[in-house]
């Protein structure tokens, strides 16, 4: 395989629901031993849909919602679309009806930290969000535990679409504006998820079959396939994914 970082691993379920329990394993397992470490856990949420069922499992089923450090973990978003909080389109609304407003008294308010995206100006709402970030992290960077990512159908993760400025970011989080969508957008940049001690990504469906081949086994092209150059420098970066989205991979070895 092309581009094959070598703390890359995949591992690969039978269908999306497989693939969510996986991940809700995974995800409980690292907050768990963070809190343990640290006294405290970071975690980054993915938006879009895959993730949906994940965040639902984890509030819902109780041998994650009883093992899960509600109370030590603080919650942020890797993306947010450029829409207030009760937005249909929103990342916050999607996590806050799958998983946080299952939480009452378990898992503190404060510890759930939105992109605020309901600012007019994109560029304001990344830079408070940059600063609320260094906030938390108290210090000039900030290293997630775990970050969760998926993939677009085109190749695009978080909000780091092909050809857009977010790619060239050093801050750590920016906003662009997002041709394709008529939109703008505001995202982690690469170096803030590159500095992640893990990474999660979550891809299902038949649908990303030809773009998961070509990032996981084509010649290394980051501007065209930006979730390509989203390694965890220093850590771990786990793919979990489902059968159908390695239909046209020639191998799932790591
Ligand atoms: C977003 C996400 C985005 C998402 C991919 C996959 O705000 O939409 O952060 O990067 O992870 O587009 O989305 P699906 O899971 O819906 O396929």
């Amino acid at each position: 395989m092309n581009n094959n970082p070598a703390n890359r691993r995949l591992q690969v379920f039978t269908d999306p629901a497989a693939l969510a329990r996986a991940a809700a394993e995974e995800v409980t397992r690292r907050m768990i031993a963070a809190v343990r470490a640290n006294g405290r856990a970071t975690l980054a949420l993915s938006g879009g849909s895959t993730p949906k069922v994940l965040y639902a499992l984890l509030a819902d089923e109780p041998s994650f919602r009883e093992r899960f450090p509600w109370a030590e973990t603080h919650f942020f978003f890797g993306d947010e679309r450029h829409v207030p909080p009760d937005d249909k389109d929103s990342n916050y609304r999607m996590a806050k009806e799958a998983m946080f407003d299952k939480l009452s008294g378990t898992l503190p308010p404060e510890n759930i930290h939105r992109v605020p995206a309901e600012s007019p100006d994109a560029y304001e709402a990344a830079t408070n969000y940059s600063l609320e970030v260094l906030r938390v992290f108290g210090e000039t960077t900030a290293c997630f535990d775990l970050t969760l990512l998926g993939m677009g159908p085109e190749g695009h993760t978080a909000s780091l679409f092909p050809g857009t400025t977010g790619l060239r970011e050093t801050v750590p989080v920016a906003a662009a504006y997002i041709e394709k969508l008529a939109a703008y957008r505001i995202t982690f940049s690469p170096s803030l998820l590159k500095n992640s001690a893990a990474i999660l990504f979550l891809v299902a469906g038949k649908d990303k079959a030809d773009t998961l081949a070509t990032v996981l086994e084509g010649p290394s092209e980051p501007d065209k396939y930006p979730i390509q150059g989203i390694t965890a420098d220093d850590g771990e970066t786990l793919w979990l994914l489902d059968q159908a989205a390695t239909a046209k991979l020639s191998s799932t070895r790591s």
